[in-house]
């Protein structure tokens, strides 16, 4: 497929892994537009993205905040005209004991990691519908499927991703959208240097390893049907 002219838009593409998946987009000619909170980290992805000779566009916002699925979807369209790629890569924990996890921790965890891409889900639709190539990524985790201690609400926030990517993947698949869950243990961003300080900064999987997989899952368009992608290292942890 040639994917010059179709627009993905990556959430949390102001570093770590959505950095990579943008980047990686763009070199295949893909306009992307870039989102997340920190403006600076954005501004220097657009104009590395410019100078690789690939139109960007950049919204700074907080997928927490209940009107950013919307107004994402609209700045895009408003941009752009159309929408063929989402990747709902933005997300973050608190590594803490349920004991001593807030109720404001939670709502946050929850509103990020699990409501906003719901919503972008909703909102993206009618536009996917549309395309030729018409795709979601869900960035969930290895806790999407399994528990670890002190990562109770980050892990109740990736469940609850991996189930209604679940359901999505059944009702909007036959009608030509690609649902894709990506769940991978430790990768080399800040968010393992913070949580899963234990792991070590070897054997981690690379961001680029999961832009590999975007790139692979994007081009492979045949009779079956990939839904969800378990990621671990090779160090023969069964986990993590
Ligand atoms: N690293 C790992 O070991 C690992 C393993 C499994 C799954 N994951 C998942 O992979 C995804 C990317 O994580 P990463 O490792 O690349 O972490 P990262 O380097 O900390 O990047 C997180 C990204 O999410 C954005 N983000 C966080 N909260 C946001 C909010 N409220 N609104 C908008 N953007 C927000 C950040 O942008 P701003 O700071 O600019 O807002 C940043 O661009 C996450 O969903 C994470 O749960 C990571």
């Amino acid at each position: 497929m040639d994917f010059k002219g179709k627009i993905a838009l990556v959430t949390g593409s102001s570093g770590g892994i959505g950095e990579c998946i943008a980047t990686r987009l763009a070199i295949q000619g893909i306009t992307v537009v870039i989102t997340g909170r920190d403006a600076e980290k954005l501004k220097l992805l657009k104009l590395k993205l410019q100078s690789m000779g690939t139109e960007t566009h950049m919204v700074v916002a907080d997928i927490s905040d209940p009107g950013t699925p919307g107004l994402l979807i609209h700045e895009t369209i408003e941009k752009f005209g159309r929408l063929d790629i989402l990747v709902n890569n933005a997300g973050y924990a608190v590594s803490k004991p349920l004991s001593m996890t807030t109720a404001e921790e939670w709502d946050s965890m929850m509103a990020t990691n699990a409501r906003g891409p719901f919503f972008l889900c909703k909102e993206a639709i009618p536009y996917l519908l549309k395309s030729d190539c018409g795709t979601i990524f869900n960035i969930s985790s290895v806790v999407g499927r399994v528990g670890y201690e002190n990562q109770a609400a980050y892990a109740a926030s990736k469940h609850a991703l991996m189930g209604f990517s679940k359901v999505l993947a059944k009702e909007v698949q036959p009608l030509g959208i690609r649902v894709h869950t990506i769940a991978p243990g430790g990768v080399a961003t800040e968010m393992a240097k913070t949580m899963r300080s234990d792991l070590g900064t070897t054997n981690l999987i690379l961001p680029e390893e999961i832009a590999d997989i975007v790139e692979f899952l994007l081009k492979f368009r045949g009779n079956a049907m990939i839904d969800n992608i378990d990621v671990r290292r090779s160090n023969g942890t069964p986990f993590a």
